[in-house]
């Protein structure tokens, strides 16, 4: 907290050593929370990924934490949040690093995912009662106590370049960028400042890539990311340019 600057974001800030997911203790108490509180843990037992998967966040080699926002926003232009998450992060993320954005939501650093964001909208009837952004970072994890599963797509800051991640100072870093990022969106409604840092650090923009929707699998060429945050593709079998959503389809090289 010391030295945070900036206004509303991390102006209440949740610090446990342990918590199943700092994403669902955010959401027991949504309500509650005042916009812009920060919910950090130093280690989750039972932490959350994108598409019902699990997330790995030891102590000591990881930052899980959990940012509860309550903006006044179309639901289609949820997803762009997690554009603008990664935006900060990797803005937080480059003195250190040469990191990328696998679209949408993972930061990769020599082609290995290093950290990962989660968002979860909560609604009370149809009108929406916060959003919660999930970040995970693997800053000082060590190659050997990562499970095996992951070993060969996933890394840390540290096993990367050698160096140790002051945990605190990237916090604070990545909160700056946010709570600006956020506060010009909300007050301009314009995404592109941070969609054009997500365009320009994309790891998948020009290149070729399967992507795989419900029933079908089809190579295709990353174009750019739209106005809504999707990744505009051209298939190569039909020669046809479509946005995709990123809950409905996955990129695999
Ligand atoms: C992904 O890449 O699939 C998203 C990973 C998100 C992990 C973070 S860690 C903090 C927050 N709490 C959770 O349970 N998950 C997110």
């Amino acid at each position: 907290k010391k030295g945070l600057e900036t206004t509303f974001i991390g102006e209440t800030l949740h610090l446990h050593s342990t918590l199943r997911s700092t994403n669902a203790y955010a959401k027991e108490n949504l309500s509650k929370h005042r916009e812009g509180t920060v919910i950090l843990a130093q280690e989750q037992t039972s932490g959350k990924g994108r598409l019902g998967r699990n997330w790995s966040s030891p102590m000591g080699g990881s930052i899980s934490m959990s940012v509860i926002v309550k903006p006044r926003i179309d639901f289609a232009k949820i997803p762009l949040l997690t554009q603008l998450t990664a935006a900060s992060l990797v803005k937080a993320l480059e003195s250190i690093a040469d990191v990328k954005i696998k679209w949408p939501n993972d930061i990769i650093l020599n082609r290995k995912k290093i950290a990962g964001i989660l968002i979860e909208s909560e609604f009370r009837g149809d009108s929406l009662s916060g959003i919660i952004i999930g970040i995970g970072i693997n800053t000082n994890l060590n190659k050997h106590n990562m499970p095996d599963s992951f070993r060969d797509k996933a890394s840390s800051v540290k096993a990367e370049t050698h160096t140790v991640v002051d945990p605190n100072a990237l916090i604070q870093s990545f909160l700056i960028h946010f709570e600006n990022d956020y506060l010009a969106y909300m007050t301009t409604g314009d995404p592109s400042p941070f969609l054009s840092l997500c365009t320009e650090y994309s790891a998948l923009i020009g290149k070729d890539y399967w992507v795989t929707g419900k029933d079908h699998k089809r190579k295709a060429t990353v174009k750019t990311i739209d106005s809504f945050g999707r990744l505009v593709v051209t298939y190569h079998d039909t020669n046809v340019t479509e946005a995709i959503n990123s809950s409905a389809f996955s990129i695999r090289g």
